[in-house]
């Protein structure tokens, strides 16, 4: 399934985004840990270069998401010219504080009283940036929304005498380029769920979960997944909360909103959806020329 966002609203934040990005020193990119990649907006990184702006990339839930596939992020996006990137719960304010230091050393030159470090907070719905900015400013500030009817006018916020931040609405792209990508952000509740039905989504996750994260699978719902397939994950979720239809059949809609609520929630443990390693095999298998069939082969 296609997921889209409306190109209406990607039209105004971009082009308010553009000129924000003109007056300030680094970009924070704000990502869901989890799945870093599919919840990175292109059209960040497209005004970013435009305007050569260095970035620190905030991998933010990182209480929810795997340890070990969150360090495997940060050293694929160290590796990146003018990026920096960092892991951490925007809930946690101590973690929070270390971050106008990190957006300092990408622009060393915004040191002073008078060149004060701007810096401005972008990514998409949902990653967690006004809990990063409150903690940031240390006071609960009125959310920028993520749709230009209800986006009030970006405000500067000062942090103290040498720095400034910026925040900008959810920022969205026309079209996800890769269905996985989609499914995943639906999976994390970055996409409406007006966007995608929660049953597919679930069976998605299910089959994510199964390669990836069995036993953590088998842990919360207290059965065997050995053999089985994704459906039958949401069936047995279905049977062992015993929610059935009237007629006694497992209520598909009803597990499928268990098991991706218990993936939100952290319930089933720390989970990341994509790892540097699963993006590079996604995207080469997507590059890989089509083979040719046997019958192709036949006629040669
Ligand atoms: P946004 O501005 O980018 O749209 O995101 P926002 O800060 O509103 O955060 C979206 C949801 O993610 C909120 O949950 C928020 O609490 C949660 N969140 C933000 N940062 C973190 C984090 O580092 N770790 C975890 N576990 N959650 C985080 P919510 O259910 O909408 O609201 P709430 O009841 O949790 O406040």
């Amino acid at each position: 399934m296609a997921i889209q966002w409306y190109p209406g609203h990607m039209t105004s934040a971009k082009k308010k985004a553009a000129e924000t990005m003109a007056s300030v020193d680094v970009v924070i990119e704000v990502l869901d840990a989890r799945l870093p990649e599919a919840s990175t907006n292109p059209v960040v990184r497209e005004l970013r270069l435009f305007r050569q702006r260095p970035c620190l990339k905030v991998l933010n839930k990182a209480d929810l998401a795997d340890p070990e596939a969150t360090k495997a992020w940060i050293d694929y996006y160290n590796a990146q010219d003018g990026v920096k990137a960092i892991a951490l719960s925007s809930k946690n304010h101590g973690d929070v504080a270390r971050i106008p230091a990190f957006c300092q050393r990408l622009a060393p030159h915004r040191n002073d009283n008078i060149k004060q470090l701007r810096m401005m907070i972008m990514g998409i719905p949902n990653v967690g940036k006004s809990t990063l900015m409150n903690a940031l400013v240390k006071r609960k500030i009125a959310k920028v929304g993520d749709e230009p009817a209800v986006t009030k006018s970006q405000q500067i916020h000062q942090i103290s005498v040498r720095q400034s931040i910026i925040d900008t609405p959810g920022l969205m792209w026309p079209k996800i380029e890769h269905p996985s990508d989609g499914l995943m952000l639906a999976a994390s509740h970055a996409v409406g769920r007006n966007a995608i039905i929660d049953e597919e989504v679930a069976v998605f996750l299910a089959g994510l979960l199964l390669a990836r994260y069995p036993a953590l699978l088998a842990a919360r719902y207290g059965f065997s997944v050995d053999g089985i397939d994704a459906v039958a994950v949401v069936e047995g979720v279905a049977k062992r909360r015993a929610l059935r239809m009237r007629g006694g059949e497992p209520d598909f809609e009803k597990a499928s909103a268990v098991l991706l609520q218990d993936y939100r929630d952290g319930k089933l443990g720390r989970i990341s959806l994509e790892t540097p390693e699963t993006r590079r095999a996604m995207l080469a298998a997507k590059s890989a020329p089509a083979r040719p069939s046997v019958a192709d082969d036949d006629d040669e």
